[in-house]
């Protein structure tokens, strides 16, 4: 569906991830025929340049960050006569009044500028883009992670941004909530009968949900070293993908209505702080080894502050406390270097509650696995009769649905989806204030006895999957419980 003709401004327009990310998926989402006639794209940055030298930097980016397959001379060249550049400084009126003129060309347009900067910037730009009378009823302001360091920080960057733009004008990144797999979890959910009257602490035994990435810390060492897998990956990404599985179901995919229902879980969640952080957090900091990217140098000699204690790992065992999920414990782990890419959600079901099949062996739980990326799909693992003669032998095997298989199709980037519902106006996938916030709640806590304690995080080897204290966080209260690894490197 072609949208309402745009101009998407990008702060940030030569960084990493206006490169990396925004400029490739417009650029498909370009091809797929979804940007109309006259659309613009205006990159913006401190650095004063040409259109046509900034033309040859997109260029650049989109062969550097697509196949060659992906680039086809015509729709590059078609591409490419949507952008523009004007350079602007966000702290001080340079080049704003460039800016200024090149919108009013376009003044009934729906207007979109994407913070691709530091948070510092997010205040300054939103003060300057008031200031200049940039906000329409049409326009929207979205925002990139890192939104705070705490609450504290979270709060100061809403209510920077919060002066300029309402609420509803406000779009808060979490590219997870982008990616085809994790929508798929809704429609998993609720349209589908099946699963709902087992989803709750009666029929599910656990949950477990793990990001581990093989790459380290990719040259963002100073970020990364003041942030730690905690506040990187967990206070974001992985509780977002925490509110999809446990959340009652919204009365319809209204942005509010799904936020609200979010909020909620995310204001159950069992306070962590120093009474209990050392029964349910494990960090970690990787050390050199081998992993999918070959042989790879510990976190210290990737970063300059050589006694940094900063976690490249974190195993929580966390807890919904709603009559839901009472006592249903939610494994989470994420981690740097470990032994491979994938992420994946495990709902854990109960055991039989008796087995008619003598030999006395235990009988595996049913579990859900719902694969994120990569090689995306949902496998229901069930026990059969192993087939032939042999007599009542029992074999645990998956109903499988692979993506790849099922539907011949490119899986768009999640930046392709959420830039294009920032123009349609839709944030059902976009986050609130008050959710980033009641994250920050939970997470603070965490942070805090953490810094408080005298422990080191636990060294672990690049290519392993964590610390051994992440096997026992998990065979704490039933040494049956395993992480699903076998399947995460073998299948
Ligand atoms: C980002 C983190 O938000 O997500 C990175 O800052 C991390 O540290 C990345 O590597 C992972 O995203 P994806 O889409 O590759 O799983």
């Amino acid at each position: 569906i072609v949208v309402d003709t745009f101009d998407y401004v990008v702060f940030g327009g030569t960084g990493d991830l206006a490169r990396r990310k925004l400029l490739p998926a417009l650029y498909h989402r370009d091809i797929d025929g979804q940007i109309p006639d006259g659309a613009r794209i205006i990159g913006v940055s401190r650095r004063p340049q040409s259109n046509k030298a900034y033309r040859a930097e997109v260029q650049a980016a989109l062969e550097a960050h697509l196949r060659r397959e992906e680039l086809d001379k015509k729709a590059v060249d078609k591409f490419l006569s949507r952008i523009h550049y004007v350079a602007c400084d966000a702290t001080t009126d340079t080049g704003w009044p460039d800016l200024v003129a090149l919108l009013d060309e376009g003044k009934d347009r729906v207007r979109a500028f994407y913070l691709a900067t530091g948070p510092d910037l997010f205040g300054p730009i939103c003060e300057h883009i008031g200031r200049h009378g940039l906000v329409t009823e049409n326009t929207r302001v979205v925002v990139e992670k890192p939104l705070g360091k705490n609450l504290k920080s979270a709060r100061a960057t809403n209510d920077a941004v919060g002066r300029v733009f309402p609420e509803d004008q406000i779009y808060r990144i979490d590219h997870y909530l982008g990616k085809e797999t994790v929508q798929n979890l809704m429609a998993l959910r609720f349209a589908n009968a099946l699963f709902e009257p087992l989803w709750n602490n009666a029929h599910i035994e656990h949950v477990q949900i793990t990001v581990a990435e093989s790459i380290g810390v990719e040259g963002r060492g100073d970020y990364y070293d003041t942030s730690g897998a905690l506040r990187d990956m967990v206070q974001n990404h992985i509780l977002q993908l925490l509110c999809l599985v446990a959340m009652e179901a919204p009365s319809s995919m209204d942005a509010d209505a799904v936020r609200d229902e979010k909020l909620k879980v995310l204001k159950s969640l069992k306070p962590i702080g120093p009474h209990n952080v050392s029964h349910l957090t494990v960090r970690g900091q990787y050390r050199a080894g081998v992993n999918q990217s070959g042989t790879v140098p510990g976190y210290i000699d990737e970063i300059t502050n050589k006694t940094s204690r900063t976690e490249t790992f974190v195993a929580i065992k966390a807890e919904v406390s709603n009559w839901r999920w009472a006592g249903v414990p939610f494994y989470l782990r994420t981690g740097k270097r470990l032994a491979n890419r994938v992420s994946e959600i495990v709902v854990a079901f109960r055991e039989i509650p008796h087995s008619i099949f003598g030999d006395g062996e235990p009988i595996p739980a049913n579990e859900l696995v719902i694969r994120l990326q990569p090689d995306e799909g949902v496998k229901l693992w069930l026990q059969i009769k192993d087939p032939g003669p042999g007599g009542m032998r029992l074999k645990r095997v998956p109903l499988d649905m692979s993506f790849a298989s099922a539907f011949k199709v490119r899986n768009p980037d999640a930046y392709e989806r959420l830039l294009l519902d920032v123009i349609r106006g839709n944030a059902t996938l976009f986050m609130r204030r008050d959710e980033v916030e009641a994250a920050w709640t939970w997470v603070d806590p965490i942070l805090d006895a953490w810094a408080a304690s005298e422990k080191a995080p636990k060294p672990y080897m690049a290519g392993s999957w964590g610390p051994d204290e992440a096997r026992d966080l998990i065979r704490f209260d039933n040494p049956t419980r395993e992480w699903h690894e076998k399947s995460l490197s073998a299948e």
